[in-house]
């Protein structure tokens, strides 16, 4: 996809738009397969949370991946794309059993991280397997917000509460099918990672009939320039040893599975928006674009810094910007950034775009969450139409005042 295929999509689409390169989607799940290929069975959920168009969930699914949700609607969302029940996981955290008991109706792969669930789904339905989320206590993520395997996080049964989930196991004749952990995103450190595996398989010896070891994600992606990622194929190298080994020792071919959202679909996908207003102030000059927090909260929740080109004007003589949005608040993308230089009207691209991005966008202020283009096969695809005033008064009740 070149600036001037993205540069016609902001024509004929408008902005803000999202788009999302199909290709580089397809390479990265070829990658990670690629890293794992030494073991006789991978299964790659795609963490739909990080990306949930429909559309792209058909891309993954046609790749061969599973599908990894959190929520009872992205296992509908599932099931509406095509996936096959049994390859998708559902790995909630803090939902009611009522919720769990639609999805194993619906013959998903239960994932259960909480002992009082674990006792009462184990109860009522001993025969339907589950999977169990270790919280293993090892801090491998990123930003606080998203490292989620430390021993203040929500996520998880304790792995110091084993004793409590043999009870629980034993008492009900449940069957455990799965041992899953996800240790948060952007994993720096190998090794914290490889550690926190080998606490897995400690664990994993407690269960005799399992079908697959569950090894989360948190794959860590460029955002710029000299940006470490997890070098997955590293990763690959001593992982598949060490899981190769695990089930010779345990006497099963196990399915190695992981569930990525970012390390598939961030790097695809651009944020494109208009530059309505330069305003030089007194301390910065602002290039105010037509978007906000409301379409793209990650640096402002995050602090994540997404890469700004400005695809109008690529040769412009670089100048400091501090790019921000419309939103009747601190609303900043980027400050003091080095861009090639933006006049109004200027369509800026924000990289590493797809994942959490347009599923974190909402109606503040009463905007429109923005269309979504998938490139594929060199052509531009609209898979999400821009919102309207009717989707923002939709469910709204007009009463008699
Ligand atoms: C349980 C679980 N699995 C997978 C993911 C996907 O993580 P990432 O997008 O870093 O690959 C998340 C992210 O929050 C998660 O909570």
């Amino acid at each position: 996809m070149t600036r001037k295929d993205l540069l016609a999509i902001a024509t004929e689409f408008g902005s803000p738009v999202y788009v999302y390169d199909a290709s580089k989607i397809e390479a990265q799940y070829k990658r990670l397969q690629n890293a794992f290929k030494g073991v006789k069975q991978v299964k790659i959920h795609y963490a739909v949370k990080a990306l949930s168009n429909i559309s792209v969930l058909k891309l993954l699914l046609k790749q061969g991946a599973g599908l990894d949700t959190v929520s009872i609607q992205e296992v509908q969302l599932g099931l509406k794309a095509g996936a096959n029940p049994k390859d998708i996981i559902y790995t909630p955290n803090g939902v009611s059993l009522e919720e769990i008991e639609v999805a194993a109706k619906l013959g998903v792969k239960i994932n259960i991280d909480n002992l009082s669930i674990l006792e009462q789904f184990g109860t009522k339905h001993p025969n339907i397997p589950v999977c169990i989320r270790i919280n293993p206590h090892v801090m491998a993520g990123g930003n606080t917000n998203i490292s989620v395997g430390h021993i203040d996080s929500k996520f998880g049964i304790s792995i110091h509460q084993l004793p409590h989930i043999n009870r629980i196991v034993e008492n009900t004749g449940m069957h455990i099918n799965g041992i899953h952990m996800h240790t948060g995103s952007d994993i720096l450190d190998i090794d914290v990672f490889l550690y926190a595996s080998e606490i897995l398989f400690e664990a994993a010896k407690n269960f005799k009939n399992l079908d697959f070891i569950d090894f989360g994600s948190g794959f860590k992606v460029p955002y710029k320039e000299g940006d470490i990622e997890t070098n997955v194929e590293e990763m690959g190298k001593k992982l598949t040893k060490r899981f190769n080994d695990f089930c010779k020792e345990y006497g099963k071919q196990l399915t190695l599975a992981f569930e990525p959202g970012k390390f598939l679909v961030s790097e695809a996908g651009q944020f494109l928006a208009k530059v309505n207003v330069v305003k030089q102030t007194t301390s910065t000059v602002f290039a105010q674009i037509d978007s906000g927090f409301n379409h793209l909260i990650r640096p402002m929740l995050y602090g994540s810094q997404h890469n700004i080109t400005n695809i109008s004007n690529p040769n412009g003589r670089e100048r400091f910007y501090s790019v921000v949005g419309y939103i009747c608040e601190t609303d900043t993308f980027a400050n003091n950034r080095r861009i090639a230089e933006i006049r109004e009207g200027d369509i800026i691209s924000f990289s590493n775009a797809g994942a959490y991005c347009f599923t974190m966008a909402s109606n503040y202020n009463s905007r429109y969450r923005p269309a979504e283009v998938l490139w594929y096969n060199e052509t531009a695809h609209l898979i999400r139409k821009r919102e309207t005033l009717d989707d923002i008064l939709n469910n709204q009740i007009v009463i008699s005042l």
